[in-house]
C-alpha cells in the first residue's frame, strides 16, 4: 500500500515537471524553432559583437528594452518607431537583450532615431551634455583624458564649455565598439507580420 501511495506521488511529480518543461521549453522551442533570418538583417560584426557584450556587461539591458510591442500594447511604434518586432529579428542575439525594463526608451531601432556616433559617443561619456537632465549613468572609464589625439583616435566632440582646456577626451576601444552596436539596432526592414512561425522576410 505505501508502495503504491509513494509511487503515485512520485508519477504525479514527473507529469507536473513535465508540463512545466512542455509549455516552457518545449511548445514555445517548437514555436520558433524554423525562424529564418529576415534578407534586412546582416549578422552582427565582429566589432558589433564586442559592442554588445560591454553592453552586457555595463547592464545597459537592467534600464533599456529591445522589443517593439503592436498596437494594443502601448504607443511603442510611435515612441520608438518601426514596426512590431517578430521572433526573427533576434535570430542572431545570443543571449538576447529584450530587457524587462524601461526606465530609459526601448532600443530596438536606435539606429534609425539618432544616427550620429558623435552623439552616442558624448551621450556615452555624460548623458547630461546632450540630454539635459538625464537619469542615465555617464560612463566616463570608457574614454581617456589626453594632451593630444594619435592620428586614428576619435576625438569627442564636446561643447567648449565643457571640453577640458589644452586636452581632448577620445573614445577607448570599447566606447567605439559599443557606439558600433548601437548603430548596428536598426529593425526597420520589412518583414510578414503575424503568426510567429511565419516571419521570413515579404
Ligand atoms: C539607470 C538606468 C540606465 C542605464 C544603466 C543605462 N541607461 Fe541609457 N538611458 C537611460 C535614460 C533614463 C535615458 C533617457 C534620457 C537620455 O536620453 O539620456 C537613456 C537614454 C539612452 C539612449 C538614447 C535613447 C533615445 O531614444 O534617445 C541611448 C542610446 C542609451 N541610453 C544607451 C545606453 C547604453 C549603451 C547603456 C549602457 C552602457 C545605457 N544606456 C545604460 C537610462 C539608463
Amino acid at each position: 500500500m505505501m508502495f503504491i501511495r509513494s509511487f503515485v506521488f512520485f508519477l504525479g511529480i514527473l507529469a507536473t515537471l513535465l508540463l512545466g518543461w512542455a509549455a516552457l521549453v518545449g511548445v514555445p522551442d517548437a514555436m520558433i524553432s524554423e525562424v529564418q533570418p529576415p534578407e534586412g538583417l546582416s549578422r552582427y560584426t565582429a566589432e558589433e559583437l564586442f559592442g554588445r557584450s560591454i553592453y552586457i556587461r555595463e547592464g545597459c539591458t537592467y534600464c533599456h528594452s529591445q522589443q517593439t510591442r503592436p498596437e494594443g500594447f502601448g504607443s511603442d511604434q510611435a515612441r520608438f518607431w518601426g514596426r512590431p518586432s517578430v521572433p526573427a529579428d533576434y535570430v542572431f542575439d545570443k543571449p538576447h537583450l529584450l530587457g524587462t525594463m524601461r526606465t530609459g526608451p526601448d532600443l530596438l531601432n536606435i539606429a534609425v532615431r539618432q544616427p550620429s556616433a558623435d552623439w552616442h559617443l558624448v551621450h556615452l561619456y555624460n548623458p547630461r551634455i546632450v540630454v539635459p537632465g538625464s537619469l542615465m549613468p555617464p560612463f566616463p572609464f570608457l574614454f581617456e583624458e589626453k594632451l593630444s589625439a594619435g592620428p586614428n583616435e576619435r576625438v569627442l566632440v564636446l561643447p567648449d564649455s565643457i571640453a577640458p582646456k589644452g586636452k581632448v577626451i577620445v573614445a577607448g576601444r570599447e566606447a567605439r565598439a559599443l557606439t558600433a552596436y548601437l548603430l548596428s539596432l536598426d529593425r526597420t526592414y520589412p518583414v510578414a507580420q503575424g503568426k510567429p512561425d511565419t516571419t521570413k522576410s515579404r
